[in-house]
């Protein structure tokens, strides 16, 4: 299939009432146009114009990538005036322009692709894709004569009465022909809002004799136009369950598909178990077997096999390795590592931390700025003061270390393996490999000091 794609994603987005320009806000993590930008690709057209108004610095910034080119509408006067400035990056292309609307994220590339085959397979020189909508409102509607041929597509606020009951409604996909783009010139200002509205080359290609059509296809959910907040959350909640449908389908098990949200970039393996209210968000992997206990969230970071999240755990920019397990209440914060089979327990941060394996840190630690190898154990209360006021310096610690409880490695300071640190010591000074290292002050005894003190307490009364 010969295809470009233009994304129309210059609209103010009023409806939105917000800052933020409409096709930034997010559905299930991403934002809306990242979501159709993702959708173009997957036609494997040759070229992706998004047409962005006055924010477009902002969302080439955002969703900007080297396959994406941009245009700009100076104003948004509408969406035929935006397909206008994207003709510029469309010359020396051939084949079929397909239109879509940066603020329609559910929709499908299967959908989009039987449309174009439709487009292309009746030589069309204008396709429009249409769907059945239960509530029409706001969007425009596909007119037809007693045969069924397309005339018109009618905006809502052009319709009259009878126009209104229609319920097959455009979706704003379009499939043009590079010579039909000519028709954009010729389209006038709507009356009622003074734009010029895309809708409209339908009517002028019949005018003109050319072939022109709508088809209905796909289901209501996927055309959902994103013009309101409220738009916005119905949105993002069908997005997630379709995501959370997909991952069952693959063999993921779900205790509650209802309570658990996605990002649409996260990889699942088989045979793992997510439990609910857990977040997998950013480009997260989650390998095979694993299980994901509740109040989880997992940013960007790569989780092996068989590994188990235990409850309220947060897992950030790292990696963790196959049989591990994390948690409960623990904070693996970005750049470290755990490794295989260790056990990272309750209260415990990592940060920057490479842990090997087989290691536990199972109770109470701050570990940051460490490379600790492997079989070693963190004892409970174990922190690395990493930070001099100024300076982050690093902890080293060898392979079979033991370190007790409640220990304090003033960085930088390295532990030879094999050593072991008697609990409740400061270590400031690198310890040898296979010494025992103690800093505490040594304990003292001083005999009846107690009974003294208590019958000294009842003179006085
Ligand atoms: C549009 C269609 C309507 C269709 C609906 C489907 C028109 C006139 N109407 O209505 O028939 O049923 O989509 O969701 O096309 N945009 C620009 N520049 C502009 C104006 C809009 O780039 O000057 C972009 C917007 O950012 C948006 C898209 O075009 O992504 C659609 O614009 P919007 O104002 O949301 O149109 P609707 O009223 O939803
Ligand atoms: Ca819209």
């Amino acid at each position: 299939m010969n295809l470009s794609c233009v994304i129309l994603a210059a609209g103010l987005g009023k409806r939105m009432n917000s800052d933020l320009p409409k096709v930034l806000h997010k559905v299930c993590g991403i934002p809306m146009i990242q979501a159709v930008i993702n959708t173009a690709r997957e036609l494997k057209p040759r070229k992706v114009i998004v047409v962005a108004g006055k924010h477009a610095g902002l969302i080439q910034q955002t969703v900007g990538a080297d396959d994406i080119f941009f245009a700009v509408q100076e104003k948004p006067l509408g969406t035929a005036d935006a397909l206008r400035s994207a003709r510029k990056g469309l010359r020396g292309l051939q084949g079929t322009v397909v239109v879509l609307n940066g603020d329609t994220p559910l929709i499908s590339s299967r959908t989009i692709t039987r449309f174009i085959r439709l487009h292309q397979r009746n030589r069309n020189s204008v396709s429009v894709l249409s769907f059945r909508a239960g509530n029409p409102a706001g969007y425009g509607r596909v007119v037809r004569d007693g045969k069924g041929r397309v005339l018109s597509i009618i905006e809502q606020k052009d319709a009259d009465a009878s126009v209104q009951k229609i319920t097959e409604v455009n979706s704003g996909v379009y499939a043009v022909s590079h010579e039909a783009l000519r028709l954009l010139d010729r389209i006038p200002a709507n009356k009622a809002k003074g734009e010029f509205y895309l809708t409209d080359i339908v009517a002028l290609a019949i005018r003109d004799g050319l072939r022109a059509a709508a088809y209905a296809l796909g289901e209501e959910s996927e055309f959902m136009g994103v013009n309101t907040p409220g738009e916005l959350s119905r949105a993002s909640a069908l997005m997630r369950e379709k995501i959370v449908a997909s991952w069952t389908g693959k063999g993921v098990h779900f205790l509650d598909a209802g309570a658990v949200f996605i990002h649409p970039d996260v990889k699942i393996g088989r045979a793992t178990t997510i439990y609910p209210n857990v977040y997998l968000e950013g480009k997260t992997a989650i390998g095979k077997g694993s299980v994901i206990y509740p109040n989880v969230r997992i940013i960007d970071s790569m989780i092996g096999d068989c590994v188990m999240i235990k409850d309220s755990s947060v897992i950030e920019g790292s990696l963790v390795k196959n049989n591990a397990s994390v948690g409960p209440f623990a904070h693996v914060r970005p750049g470290s590592e755990v490794g295989p089979e260790a056990r990272i327990g309750n209260f415990v941060e990592l940060k920057k931390a490479v842990v090997g394996r087989g290691t536990k840190a199972s109770h109470l630690s701050y570990l940051g700025d460490t490379v600790i190898g492997s079989g070693v154990n963190i004892g409970a209360g174990t922190i690395t003061c990493n930070y001099d006021g100024v300076k982050k310096h690093a902890t080293v610690i060898g392979d079979r270390v033991f370190v007790g409880s409640d220990t304090q490695f003033v960085a930088p300071v390295r532990i030879g393996r094999g050593a072991y640190i008697g609990a409740g010591s400061t270590i400031t000074k690198d310890v040898p490999a296979d010494a025992l290292a103690l800093s505490r002050s040594p304990q003292r005894h001083f005999e009846g000091w107690a009974r003294k003190r208590q019958q000294k307490e009842k003179r006085k009364k």
